[in-house]
């Protein structure tokens, strides 16, 4: 249920150019319309995912079209859900370089998809740009999440030029960085004794007398929208032809899920073909609900009990995209590892050193999940490898020694 503020507000009737079709229920399949703030199915409690009228946005969007367009994830503007005429909340964000490794690939052709260049030095700009456009646009004018870290940063950022409040709950124990990072924004942050799934739980008690929508992971549709970029900026860099793996470090899941659908969109309005690449899920031991669940040939995933990392974007515990994710590793013949956090420490170093890049602990674990693949044979001599680099180690001193 929505604020009922929220719910009563603005609806739109008409628009002049909008390719945003309607939204789906990743589960259930059950239709809502995207006229009015949503969060989950309103049946079963699902995400819901925006679905784009793509034969309509194929009239102007094309690969040669794209070339010509500024170097930001609203280049894809067609495929995005913000109607055309109303001016997006923007930082800059997207465009980030697909950088060939220099040696730490070694055997393998492996790339990094580097996303510390984004506003707020992560992935989540990505997201955020698109949601917090779409909740200002739909009428939201408080905006709360649950964060690890790098998503608060994100929605303080986004919600400050745009004009809105921005209620940030996190565990107590997140990167000092963040938390400094989203008070210097002007964001309401509240630390909470527990994990991100307490800070989701108390945002869900309080929202309705507070006015709050609603901007969890997967828990609105938009946010995956802005992640899915990842995927459309990806297949370009390629020249459209997507790669053979891709390790992703998954909490949440929204960018692979994001990456995911947008090779399907592609792959409908005929700019890809069908091959898809391995999708690797990447987690840390201490937390790994995910890796747990595909060993386990599961469907979804269970709570992970006692979840301890210093990659804070990895202490999910329990993610709502869970069946989401799991599907797609399954599908693309990839699979879930997980990697301690004295391997994420040393091998930060190991790619610093070579590649000239200070990467997030989550990234990190993403480079020592690649060697594990490598000596295992799952990913073979001179396959094309794409790591993201989803955000900073800058935003990480404590990990680290002086
Ligand atoms: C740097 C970094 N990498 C990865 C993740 C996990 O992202 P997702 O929730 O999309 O799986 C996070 C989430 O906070 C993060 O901050
Ligand atoms: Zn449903």
């Amino acid at each position: 249920m929505l604020p009922s503020r929220l719910a009563a507000g603005r609806k739109i009737d008409s628009i002049a150019l909008m390719f945003l079709s309607h939204l789906e229920c990743t589960a259930c399949g059950l239709r809502h319309e995207w006229q009015h703030l949503q969060n989950l199915c309103t049946s079963c409690q699902k995400p819901l995912f925006a679905i784009v009228d793509l034969a309509a946005a194929s009239r102007t969007l094309t690969r040669e079209t794209l070339a010509t367009r500024e170097k930001s994830l609203w280049r894809y503007r067609e495929v995005l859900p913000l109607p055309e005429g109303v001016e997006p909340v923007s930082l800059g964000e997207g465009g980030t370089p697909l950088l060939r490794t220099s040696g730490f690939g070694g055997d393998v052709d492996l790339w990094i998809k580097d996303e510390s260049q984004n506003p707020t030095q992560s992935f989540k700009a990505r997201g955020m740009s698109v949601a917090v456009s779409m909740a200002k646009y739909l009428g939201a004018t408080k905006l709360a999440v649950p964060s690890a870290g790098n998503a608060g940063g994100a929605l303080a950022a986004y919600a400050a030029r745009a004009g809105l409040e921005a209620h940030i709950f996190m565990p107590r124990d997140s990167p000092r960085a963040n938390i400094i990072e989203c008070r210097e924004l002007g964001a309401h942050v509240t630390l909470i004794d527990g994990l991100i799934t307490d800070c989701g739980a108390e945002i869900g008690r309080r929202k309705m007398k507070e006015g709050w929508f609603d901007m969890s992971t997967l828990k609105e549709p938009y946010r995956v929208e802005g992640k899915k970029t990842l995927g459309y900026e990806l297949a370009e860099q390629c020249d459209w032809q997507l790669p053979d793996v891709i390790l992703y470090p998954t909490g949440g899941g929204t960018g692979l899920i994001g990456m995911w659908k947008a090779f399907d969109e592609m792959e409908a309005l005929g700019w890809i073909d069908q091959k898809r690449p391995r999708m690797f899920s990447v987690q840390a031991s201490g937390c790994a609900p995910i890796v747990r669940a595909f060993e386990a040939g599961e469907k979804s995933a269970a709570e992970f009990p006692n979840p301890h990392t210093i990659a804070a974007g990895l202490r999910v515990p329990k993610a709502i995209g869970d069946f989401l994710i799991l599907k797609i590793l399954r599908e693309s013949n990839g699979g879930a590892i997980a990697v301690d956090d004295k391997e994420m420490i040393r091998v930060t170093r190991e790619v610093g050193a070579s590649e000239g890049l200070f990467v997030a602990p989550e990234a990190a674990a993403c480079f020592a999940a690649f060697k594990h693949l490598r000596s295992a044979g799952k990913v073979g001599s001179g396959e094309r490898v794409v790591i993201f680099n989803t955000g900073s180690g800058i935003k990480y001193p404590n990990c680290y020694e002086a």
